[in-house]
């Protein structure tokens, strides 16, 4: 009995003797070659990194936050990332490497092949560029692989000179860096031979997937009277569920293993790219979509078919089979009408082109003017609020200044028909 006591203590002095060394060694050789102390979490890399050890003092919190992530826990390092080949024309010598600082998907396919096969394959590839500047930017290589993309083959002339957008070019270079290129550059094509930004969505350097499961990622670019699908969700039941009690909801769930268990109600992401019940995790966006609702008129998607399929698989997990093929046709309804309306306000447009009134260049008369705001705001807040369940932004955002755009058109269209007709010139 007189006995233990001693024995307990001499046990206790050694292990905090033991601490005290380690303390010492980690403050002392932080980085060192069995890992990195973050002064929250010890982090081993399983071997030297030169790169985080200096940058434990440059940027510690880039360390401390890329240590954090799942990737340094399972064994990813700086130079996994960072470090480059000497060709590549976006890297530079740095402290005895040869290192890029923007690291791009090309980094990133090395161990994630399939999620960037997918991204290239999407509309936030390729397409997202040649929206602004069309297919100047991109190398006969680049342009190989913009052949593969389903959407990019759309409609007569293709995305690709259809619909681009000529504000790109009326704007020019003092606005559009700071407009245009910071949402569009998400499918960018690079130096080193890859398109596009992963960045974009899975910011550095913690990697997480609550932030990308989260709908405010995506609403830094879809948001806005073109495209509110953010303020859709917001209004939609989804949406008050997952500000409601979003907090509670299994954020870190591995990819592929979501249900309905981690979140009772869908976000963004959860429709448009997780794996969940029956649907396998996908970074091609266009992969559930049945319909092109960003376009003036809206067509059919090549893949329609099994693009409607897919999402109502997602529908499934919650909703019962009659419930989303009503919701479906509700949609689809209030398209044709959007629609109508488009077709009759390019109609008056194309008569006014064709009668010598307007030029046919865009933006050049107000009421090119009135006939963009038509469709691109109205028309297309119609069609997302009725396929994202958003009452207000289908009326009073949508169809109601649609038609109040309409009759202002027919209007100004009337209007310069009699001015041409007193003999002004267009
Ligand atoms: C001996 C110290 C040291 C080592 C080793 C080191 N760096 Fe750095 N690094 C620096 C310093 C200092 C800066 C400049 C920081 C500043 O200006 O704020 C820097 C800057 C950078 C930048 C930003 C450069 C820019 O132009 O914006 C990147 C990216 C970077 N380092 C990555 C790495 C990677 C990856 C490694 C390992 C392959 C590495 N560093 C190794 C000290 C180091
Ligand atoms: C999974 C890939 C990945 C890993 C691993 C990684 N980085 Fe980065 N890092 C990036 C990306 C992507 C960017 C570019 C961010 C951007 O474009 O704004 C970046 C940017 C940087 C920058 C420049 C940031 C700035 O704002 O100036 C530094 C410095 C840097 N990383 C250091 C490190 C260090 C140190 C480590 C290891 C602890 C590390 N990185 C690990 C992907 C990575
Ligand atoms: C050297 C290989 C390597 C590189 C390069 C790499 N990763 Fe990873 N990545 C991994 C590994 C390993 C995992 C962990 C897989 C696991 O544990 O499920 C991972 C996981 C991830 C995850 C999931 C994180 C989580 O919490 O489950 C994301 C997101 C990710 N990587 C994005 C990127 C991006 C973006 C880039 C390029 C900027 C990149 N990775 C570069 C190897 C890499
Ligand atoms: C806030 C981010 C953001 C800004 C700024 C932005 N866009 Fe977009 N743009 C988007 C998103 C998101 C879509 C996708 C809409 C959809 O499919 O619902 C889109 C769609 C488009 C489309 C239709 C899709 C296609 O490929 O034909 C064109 C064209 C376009 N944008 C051009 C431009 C031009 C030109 C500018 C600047 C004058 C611009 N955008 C500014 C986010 C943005
Ligand atoms: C539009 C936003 C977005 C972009 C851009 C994006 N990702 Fe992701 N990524 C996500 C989301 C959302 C998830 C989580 C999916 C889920 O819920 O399981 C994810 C998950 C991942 C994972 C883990 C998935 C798995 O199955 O293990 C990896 C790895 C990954 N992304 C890599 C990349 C790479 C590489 C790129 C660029 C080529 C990229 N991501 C671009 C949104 C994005
Ligand atoms: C950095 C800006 C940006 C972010 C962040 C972003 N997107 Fe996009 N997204 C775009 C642009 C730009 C387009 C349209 C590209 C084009 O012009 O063709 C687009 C198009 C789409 C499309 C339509 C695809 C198609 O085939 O028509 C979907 C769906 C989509 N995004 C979902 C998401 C989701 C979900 C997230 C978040 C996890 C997200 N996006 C994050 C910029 C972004
Ligand atoms: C409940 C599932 C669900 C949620 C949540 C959801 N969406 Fe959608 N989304 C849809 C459906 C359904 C469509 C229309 C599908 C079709 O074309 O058949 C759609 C269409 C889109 C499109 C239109 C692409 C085009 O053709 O122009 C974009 C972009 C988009 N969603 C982005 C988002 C963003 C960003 C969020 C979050 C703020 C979001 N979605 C939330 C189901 C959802
Ligand atoms: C993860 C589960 C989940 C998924 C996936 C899901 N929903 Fe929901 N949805 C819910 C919940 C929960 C509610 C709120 C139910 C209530 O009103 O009490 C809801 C509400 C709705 C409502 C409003 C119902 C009402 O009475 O006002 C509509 C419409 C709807 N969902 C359509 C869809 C469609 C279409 C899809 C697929 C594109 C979808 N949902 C995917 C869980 C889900």
């Amino acid at each position: 009995m007189e006995r233990q006591i001693p024995k307990t203590l001499i046990i206790g002095i050694a292990v905090t003797v033991f601490a005290i060394i380690l303390i010492y060694l980690f403050t002392k050789f932080p980085g060192g070659s069995q890992g990195i102390s973050t002064g929250t979490e010890t982090v081993s890399y399983g071997g030297s990194d030169k790169c985080a050890s200096c940058h434990r003092r440059v940027t510690p919190a880039i360390v401390t936050q890329f240590a954090g992530s799942t990737m340094a826990k399972a064994g990813v390092k700086c130079v996994d990332c960072h470090v480059v080949e000497k060709n590549n024309p976006l890297g530079k010598e740095h402290e005895g490497f040869f290192i890029t600082t923007t690291p791009t998907p090309k980094n990133c396919a090395k161990c994630h092949p399939a999620e960037t096969k997918q991204f290239d394959h999407s509309r936030h590839g390729a397409p997202a560029w040649i929206a602004l500047n069309g297919l100047a930017d991109f190398t006969p290589e680049q342009k190989k692989s913009i052949d593969r993309i389903p959407e990019a083959n759309r409609g007569p002339n293709g995305i690709i000179t259809a619909t681009r957008n000529s504000l790109f070019d009326i704007e020019g270079p003092s606005v559009t860096p700071a407009a245009c290129e910071t949402c569009h550059s998400i499918g960018k094509p690079n130096k080193d031979g890859s398109i596009g930004n992963c960045n974009k969505c899975h910011l550095r350097h913690e990697f997480k997937l609550e932030q990308v499961r989260k709908p405010e990622i995506c609403g830094q670019c879809h948001l806005g009277p073109d495209h509110p699908q953010a303020e859709i969700y917001e209004e939609s039941a989804h949406g008050v569920m997952y500000q409601t009690d979003g907090e509670k909801w299994n954020w870190s769930q591995k990819p592929g293993r979501l249900t309905v268990s981690d979140m009772p109600a869908p976000t963004c992401a959860t429709c448009h790219m997780s794996g969940f019940g029956s649907q396998g995790t996908t970074h091609d966006v266009g992969e559930r979509l049945s319909k092109f609702l960003f376009a003036a008129v809206t067509t059919d998607r090549p893949n329609n078919i099994e693009g409607r399929e897919a999402m109502k698989a997602i529908c499934a997990n919650c909703h019962s089979g009659p419930f989303i093929d009503n919701f479906y046709s509700r949609a689809d309804s209030v398209t044709s009408f959007v629609n109508k309306k488009v077709q009759e306000a390019t109609g008056i447009i194309n008569g006014l082109v064709k009668d010598g009134i307007i030029t046919s260049k865009p933006f050049e008369n107000q009421i090119s003017f009135t006939a963009f705001d038509l469709w691109h705001y109205y028309g297309r807040t119609a069609k997302f609020g009725a396929y994202m369940q958003g009452a207000d932004y289908v009326q009073w955002h949508g169809v109601y200044p649609l038609l109040k755009e309409l009759n202002k058109l027919k209007e100004e269209a009337q209007q310069l028909r009699l001015r041409h007709k007193r003999g002004a010139r267009p």
